[in-house]
Formats: structure tokens, C-alpha cells, sequence
């Protein structure tokens, strides 16, 4: 597996001269982030050696590399999800390669539900933490010694400085905080799910993102976790929910979240200097 990763770092180090610093995913509806990139160059998973082909609607499937604010970044326009049948050794593979082509911090984006009775479609949520109800875990099996221990501490998964930074920063809509709570799917919610995963500690729920923090944390990134809650599992206002309703809610707030995400990485770029 190490060396199916670095061939795949090797590759793009040959083929982009830039060196990125934060390493991004959008989510389901947050594509249109690609377009606050300066100087792109794209990339099409189909074209990597060794990547996982993006199958889902609505979600492209592209590295992109570029600037934002004068920072070097790479995005993943597009994730593999566990609920596409990849293995989970799949669906954290690009983080695995953003990390040996240089990155050091990760900012991960996702569509969510929102179980917080304070939600409304269309917010943000700062990911404060998480629980894996995924039932399996991207690290079970041969630990990979060079990326990071057997047994990962997970008590500051979602980076406190960089919690601290995002909560200055002005949004035009709501940006809450809390728990994500991530599932397999592809099933969403029954009324008594959402319950349960309220009662247990949970904010919001989706299907991504806790595999990807959870590689990330064990090599060592930084990390920030924003959700744009695209419907609602909050008693007496679940309804009937849909993929294409979560893409449009998303599309919707996408440009609020553009903007934060810049407004982030500047920030970021400035207690650095
Ligand atoms: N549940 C699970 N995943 C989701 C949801 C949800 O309500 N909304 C967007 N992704």
C-alpha cells in the first residue's frame, strides 16, 4: 500500500511544479470551490495512477492544484465515498497522497443533517468532533509505521488553533458548532436514528469525512471540518430528503462557504508569516 501511494506522489510531483501546504475536499454541492483557485491546473482522477474513479452524481473527480491567497493548495473536487463500495483503503487514498506531496493541514467540507434544534438548511457547521459509526475504521489492519502510531490519540482531532481562527471569521449566514456523526449510508436517517445520534452527542450527520480525519489525524495533519447543513433531522421538522435536495442546498450556501474557506486560508497564510 506505501509504495502504491508514493508512486501515485511521485507521479503528480512530476507533473505539477507546485508544492502544496493545505490539501482540501469538497463535498456533495461544494465543487464550485475550484473556482476561487488561482493559476489551475486540473487534474482527472481517471488520469492518476492507482486512484479510485468517481462514480457518484454530481460529484466531479479532479485534483486541483493552485493558489489561493498566495498559498499552494491541492483540492479534491469530488471524494470517494464508502458507500460507493470502495474499500476503505480507497477512500482515504488521496489524503495518504496529499500528505506526501507536502501537506500539512486539511480542510475537509461535507453536506450534512442537521440534528441541532438551532439548525436551518443552509448553515454552517465548525466540526468540532466527531463519532465513527461507520462500523470500521480506515485503520484496521498492518499499521503503516512511516505515516503514524498503531493507536492514534484522537483528543484533538478537529485542530483547536484552527477552530479559534474560523470563529472570527464573518459569514453572512449562521455558522454553528458540534459533533459530526458519520454513517456508511447510503440510507439516510429513519426518525428514530436521527434521535438516537442526538441523544448520543451528535450535530449533524453524514456520510463522509470521519475516515479522511481519521488518516489525517494518525499522519499528523491539522485539521478543519465544515459542514453545510442541507436538511433537517430534528424532531418535528423531518420530512422526506433527497440527494438532489442535499446537492442544491449545498450549491446554495457554496458560495458563503467559498468565501469563509479564502477568508480561512488567509488568515492562516498570516500567523504563519
Ligand atoms: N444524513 C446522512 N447524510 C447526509 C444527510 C443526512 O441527513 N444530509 C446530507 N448528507
Amino acid at each position: 500500500m506505501l509504495e502504491r501511494i508514493k508512486s501515485t506522489a511521485a507521479y503528480l510531483k512530476d507533473r505539477v511544479s507546485i508544492k502544496p501546504q493545505i490539501g482540501l475536499v469538497l463535498g456533495s454541492g461544494l465543487g464550485r470551490l475550484v473556482e476561487q483557485v488561482e493559476n489551475p491546473t486540473t487534474i482527472p482522477y481517471s488520469e492518476i495512477p492507482n486512484f479510485p474513479v468517481s462514480t457518484v452524481e454530481g460529484h466531479a473527480g479532479n485534483l486541483v492544484f493552485g493558489n489561493i491567497h498566495g498559498v499552494p493548495v491541492v483540492m479534491m473536487q469530488g471524494r470517494f465515498h464508502f458507500y460507493e463500495g470502495y474499500p476503505m483503503e480507497d477512500v482515504v487514498f488521496p489524503i495518504r497522497v496529499m500528505k506526501l506531496l507536502g501537506i500539512d493541514s486539511l480542510i475537509i467540507t461535507n453536506a450534512a443533517g442537521g440534528m441541532n434544534p438551532i439548525h436551518e438548511v443552509g448553515d454552517l457547521m465548525l466540526i468540532n468532533d466527531h463519532i465513527n459509526l461507520f462500523g470500521t475504521n480506515p485503520l484496521l489492519g498492518k499499521n503503516i509505521d512511516e505515516f503514524g502510531p498503531r493507536f492514534p490519540d484522537m483528543h484533538e482531532t478537529y485542530t483547536h488553533s484552527y477552530l479559534e481562527m474560523a470563529r472570527e471569521i464573518p459569514c453572512e449566514i449562521p455558522v454553528h458548532e458540534g459533533v459530526y456523526v458519520g454513517v456508511s449510508g447510503p440510507t439516510f436517517e429513519t426518525p428514530a436514528e436521527y434521535k438516537y445520534m442526538r441523544i448520543i452527542g451528535g450535530d449533524a450527520v453524514g456520510m463522509s469525512t470521519v475516515p479522511e480525519a481519521i488518516v489525517a489525524t494518525h499522519m499528523g495533519l491539522k485539521i478543519l471540518g465544515i459542514s453545510v447543513i442541507t436538511d433537517l433531522g430534528v424532531e418535528g421538522k423531518i420530512g422526506s430528503v433527497s440527494h438532489e435536495e442535499v446537492q442544491e442546498a449545498a450549491a446554495k450556501s457554496s458560495i458563503h462557504l467559498s468565501k469563509f474557506v479564502q477568508d480561512f486560508i488567509h488568515k492562516h497564510s498570516l500567523t504563519l508569516h
